[in-house]
């Protein structure tokens, strides 16, 4: 649904994405993760039509994002991390505004609209302004006014930043409701637990270049299956390994005090990005 074949962008003097290649199923939640800075905002701004690509191509659902953009933008929703909603104007106008430039006929934008605030329980904010929604709202608003078109493809980066526990859990669910309904979701995020739970695969991308792709259990399984964490002075130091046996065997060695635990996506993350803590 997503193709992604030596990918390239250069803004002056930075090479901000290095042959990026990669391939979305029909149908998957794909999680793209990455450090600060490692180009994975610029990765979907490229997809879905808003920055042009250096070299190399990309498509979607089998159009070119640059040789056929409306066709390729048709394939897709985007929901960015900055809630840009017209604060001002209500649910109903936003939704109606984004149904207005996909050029739905009337008939056809009430009817999806009183679907989509139903879907996500916002029926009885039609008419409110958006000033006055909480952030948890607004942030299914931005994902619901993304699906007004109905696009196969729904990009979403870093959906739930800043909203607490409860309300990033609501947003998990809607995600994985959307994903049932047959739409491909092509996710970033800091929260690594949110791909573990959420991505059917994540790929990890440092400084520009996709460093492994393969589903949370096997990047995890890569890393191993037990984890010591060592307190140091001023730091933690984590030791990997495939046996709870050797990890006790290795932790009874040890004189300063530790703890014991699953290994999980974040170790994978941290050591095949190099951002272990040292
Ligand atoms: N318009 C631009 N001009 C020049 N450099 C840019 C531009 N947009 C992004 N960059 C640079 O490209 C790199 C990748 O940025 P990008 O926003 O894609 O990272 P990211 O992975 O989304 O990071 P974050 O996790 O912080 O959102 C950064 O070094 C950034 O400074
Ligand atoms: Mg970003």
């Amino acid at each position: 649904m997503i193709r992604i074949e030596k990918l390239n962008k250069v803004y002056g003097h930075s090479h901000v994405l290095k042959d990026v290649s990669l391939h979305v199923r029909e149908g998957e939640m794909f999680a793209y993760l990455g450090p600060n800075g490692a180009g994975k905002t610029t990765t979907i701004r490229i997809l879905t039509g808003l920055t042009r690509l250096s070299s190399g191509d990309a498509w979607l659902n089998g159009f070119h994002v640059e040789r056929e953009t409306l066709a390729a933008k048709r394939q897709c929703g985007v929901v960015f991390q900055a809630i840009n909603l017209d604060s001002e104007l209500t649910v109903f106008e936003n939704l109606t505004i984004h149904g207005l430039l996909f050029h739905m006929p009337l008939k056809e934008r009430k009817q999806r609209i009183n679907e989509l605030v139903d879907y996500v329980g916002l029926s009885d904010k039609l008419n409110v302004a958006v000033s006055r929604l909480s952030g948890g709202l607004k942030r299914r608003l931005t994902i619901i006014r993304a699906l007004m078109h109905s696009p196969r493809i729904l990009f979403l980066d870093e959906p739930t930043v800043g909203l607490d526990a409860s309300i990033r859990r609501r947003i998990w669910a809607l995600m994985k409701k959307i994903q049932k309904n047959g739409t491909t979701i092509f996710l970033t995020t800091h929260y690594i637990e949110e791909a573990e739970f959420l991505a059917e695969r994540v790929a990890f991308i440092d400084e520009g270049r996709v460093v492994a792709v393969d589903s949370p259990q096997a990047l995890i399984s890569r890393q191993g299956e037990w984890a010591i964490d060592l307190m140091m002075n001023d730091n933690i130091r984590s030791r990997y390994f495939r046996t709870k046996e050797e990890a006790k065997q290795y932790a009874e060695q040890q004189e300063d005090s530790f703890s014991f635990r699953r290994v999980n996506l974040e170790d994978a993350f941290l050591s095949l990005t190099g951002k272990k803590v040292k």
